[in-house]
C-alpha cells in the first residue's frame, strides 16, 4: 500500500480510504454487518489505514458498527478516522441542515460515543450550510481542537467560494468531492484550489457507485437507490456497459482488474490523496488495493477520460 500527507495535516493516509456509507438501509438496503466487519479487518491486513464514515449514516448505524467492531478486537489506532456531520436527525425524520455552534459540539460527542473513541482524526462538514456564519463554525471547532476531540478539519461538496469562506476563519484540512471517470466536474475549479492551498483530497464514488467495477451487465437490476438513476437501467446503463467492457480488455492488458483501472484512473490526478471505495464485504477492498500500486500512462489517461465522457453524453442523452 502507498501513503500519502493529507494535504498540511500530520496525518499519513494510504491511497484507498474504506467507505462506510454502504451500512445506510434507506439507501443500500440491508447489508449484513458480519462480512462488513470482516472487511474492516481486511482492510487493515491490506494496510489501508484510513476510514470515511458520518454520522447521517443509517443515522448513526455505521459509527455504531465501527464502534461495537472496535471495542470487541481493538485496532481503533491502526485507523486514520474521519467522520462528518451536517444532518441533524436528532428530531425525527425530518432532517435539516445545522452547523451552529452547539450543534456541532452534540453532534461530535454523539459520534464519539457511536464510535467508542476519545477522538476523531477528520471532522468533516458533509455539505454547505447556507444559514451559519463561518465564524460561528470555527468557534465550535477552537472548542474541540482544545478538548482534544478533533484534530482535524475538512469539508465535503464544497466549492471554492465555499471554502475560501471558510478558510478565512480555520484551517480547511481537506476536500470530499465526488471523482470518478463519469463524474469529472471537479477537475475544472475544485481540485487546482486545493493543489494551489494544499488541501488533501479524498474523493468519493470512485467506481461511481459501482458501475466502474465491472461486475454488472445489461440484464442486473438494483433493489437499492441506483434504481432510479438514469445511469443504471435501460439504453443509458447498456451504453455506459458497452464502454465498461472495452476498458476491461485494456484493464487487463495493464494486470488490472476493470475496477482497480477505474480507481487508478482516479488515483493518478496528482490532486488525489486517497480514493474511497465503499465497502459492503472483504472482497470489495482485497480486490481493489492493487489500485494503489502505481498511476497510468497519460496518454491512456486522456484515451479513457475521453471514452467514458462520450459513453456518459450518449447515455444521458439516451435516458431524456
Ligand atoms: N461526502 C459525500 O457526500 C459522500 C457521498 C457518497 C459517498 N461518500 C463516501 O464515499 C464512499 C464510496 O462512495 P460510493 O459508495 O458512492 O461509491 P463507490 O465506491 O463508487 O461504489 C461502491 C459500490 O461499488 C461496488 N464495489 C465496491 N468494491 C468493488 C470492487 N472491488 N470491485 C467491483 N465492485 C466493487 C459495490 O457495488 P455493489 O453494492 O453493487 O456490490 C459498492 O457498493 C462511501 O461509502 C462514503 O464513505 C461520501
Amino acid at each position: 500500500m502507498h501513503y500519502r500527507q493529507l494535504g498540511s495535516t500530520d496525518l499519513k493516509v494510504s491511497r484507498i480510504c474504506f467507505g462506510c456509507w454502504q451500512l445506510s438501509p434507506a439507501w443500500w438496503g440491508e447489508v449484513p454487518v458480519e462480512p462488513w466487519a470482516a472487511a474492516v479487518k481486511a482492510a487493515r491486513d491490506c494496510g489501508v489505514n484510513f476510514i470515511d464514515t458520518a454520522d447521517a449514516y443509517g443515522d448513526g448505524l455505521a459509527e455504531t458498527e465501527l464502534g461495537k467492531l472496535f471495542k470487541r478486537e481493538g485496532g481503533r489506532e491502526d485507523f486514520v478516522l474521519a467522520t462528518k456531520f451536517y444532518w441533524n436527525f436528532s428530531s425525527g425524520p425530518a432532517r435539516y441542515p445545522d452547523t451552529t455552534r452547539d450543534y456541532i459540539i452534540r453532534a461530535c460527542e454523539a459520534s464519539l460515543r457511536r464510535l467508542q473513541t476519545d477522538h476523531i482524526d477528520l471532522y468533516q462538514i458533509h455539505a454547505w450550510d447556507p444559514i451559519t456564519r463561518p465564524d460561528e463554525v470555527a468557534a465550535a471547532f477552537q472548542q474541540l481542537r482544545r478538548e482534544g476531540k478533533v484534530r482535524w478539519f475538512g469539508v465535503s461538496n464544497l466549492n471554492p467560494e465555499q471554502m475560501e469562506l471558510y478558510r478565512a476563519h480555520w484551517d480547511v484540512s481537506s476536500l470530499q468531492p465526488p471523482y470518478s471517470l463519469l463524474a469529472r466536474d471537479i477537475e475544472q475549479r475544485e481540485l487546482p484550489y486545493c493543489l494551489r492551498h494544499n488541501i488533501g483530497v479524498l474523493n468519493y464514488s470512485s467506481l461511481h457507485r459501482g458501475l466502474l467495477g465491472g461486475k454488472y451487465t445489461t440484464d442486473t437490476t438494483f433493489a437499492d437507490h441506483r434504481a432510479k438513476a438514469p445511469l443504471f437501467q435501460g439504453a443509458g446503463l447498456k451504453i455506459i456497459l458497452a464502454a465498461v467492457e472495452e476498458a476491461k480488455a485494456i484493464a487487463a492488458e495493464q494486470g488490472l482488474t476493470m475496477a482497480q483501472l477505474a480507481v487508478r484512473w482516479v488515483l493518478t490526478n496528482p490532486a488525489i490523496t486517497s480514493a474511497i471505495v465503499g465497502v459492503k464485504k472483504p472482497e470489495h477492498i482485497t480486490g481493489i488495493v492493487k489500485a494503489a500500486d502505481g498511476t497510468l500512462p497519460q496518454e491512456l489517461w486522456h484515451r479513457l477520460a475521453a471514452r467514458f465522457r462520450q459513453a456518459q453524453t450518449e447515455a444521458l442523452a439516451a435516458g431524456r
